[in-house]
């Protein structure tokens, strides 16, 4: 059996409209222009290109984007100064510092002084624990992105066995979370570098969301035959190339369905991040959010 190959360009682009449609009608009705400030310290390749993606799509979809780029050498207090002062910028309704910072920069005090109306990342600690409660403000934009694909591609949650391979504050945790949330109700094991039998542990999932950063991690023996496989990896490989953590060519054999890398889970990041600026602006401004 062959997995059906699942979309995630396409569903992002259907996302992208809708939020498109829903920001010029607030603009209409409301003459509010929902504003997304991006910032970004230094030169890493990988991360001017994901701002560059970020700061396109909300000018497609009608957003206000500004692109804040500090030098490499910048230091705490300035990075520090520069959110400080987003968070009083009325015109600003989401804030997101890309990640990785430069090694001598701490981003936990940066992500806590993003204020928890604005943080649209989701990555400060209020935010994040919001979720662990069960009351969430912001859902993180990539595991937003993956529960959004589960619920188009039909897979059921409830009470399904989900492994999830990493447990970054970025995408495993915050999503066995939501994964764990009354309403998705799924059974969710965070396996990680510690983990014993990981190939044993993902056997037993219907779902497998690999989220380790380690290229070729999972491959076709550590899958049940007919699971659905959800690659969230953004490696690159010896000649730059963009790779998942999944054997891609093993496991597509053996799932029911798959996510690929490019293609899959990346552009659902961007497409959700755009999803929590518009509903920021909505609600900063008393309005139902959805
Ligand atoms: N770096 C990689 N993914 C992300 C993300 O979702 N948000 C931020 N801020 N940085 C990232």
């Amino acid at each position: 059996m062959t997995a059906r190959i699942i979309d995630g360009k396409a569903l992002a682009q259907q996302v992208r409209e809708r939020i498109a449609g829903e920001v010029a009608q607030l603009r209409d009705e409301r003459g509010v222009t929902p504003g997304l400030a991006a910032v970004l310290v230094g030169e890493d390749p990988a991360s001017q290109v994901y701002v560059g993606m970020k700061h396109r799509a909300s000018e497609a979809a009608g957003l206000r984007s500004q692109q804040r780029v500090l030098a490499a050498d910048t230091g705490q207090s300035e990075l520090e100064e520069l959110v400080a002062q987003l968070n009083e910028d009325d015109e600003v309704d989401g804030i997101l510092v890309q990640l990785p910072l430069p090694d001598h920069l701490d981003p936990g005090p940066v992500q806590e002084l993003i204020a928890p109306a604005k943080d649209v990342d989701a990555l400060n600690p209020y935010t994040a624990g919001r979720l662990a409660v069960g009351d969430p403000t912001f859902l993180s934009c990539t595991p937003y992105g993956v529960l959004e694909i589960l619920a188009h591609a039909g897979v059921e949650l409830a009470g399904s066995h989900v492994v999830i391979v990493g447990r970054s504050n970025l995408v495993g945790r915050p999503l066995s979370v939501m994964m764990t949330l009354k309403g998705r109700d799924a059974t969710v094991t965070v396996a990680h570098s510690r983990t014993r039998d990981l190939a044993g542990v993902c056997r037993t999932a219907d779902v497998v969301v690999a989220a380790a950063g380690r290229i070729g991690l999972i491959t076709a023996d550590m899958v049940r035959p007919g699971a659905t496989v959800i690659d969230v990896g953004t490696n690159r490989d010896d000649d730059g190339k963009l790779v998942g953590d999944v054997d891609f060519a093993g496991v597509v054999e053996v799932a029911g369905a798959i996510t690929p890398v490019p293609g899959g889970v990346g552009p659902m990041t961007v497409a959700m991040l755009l999803q929590n600026t518009l509903e920021a602006a909505r609600a900063r401004r008393g309005l139902p959010r959805r």
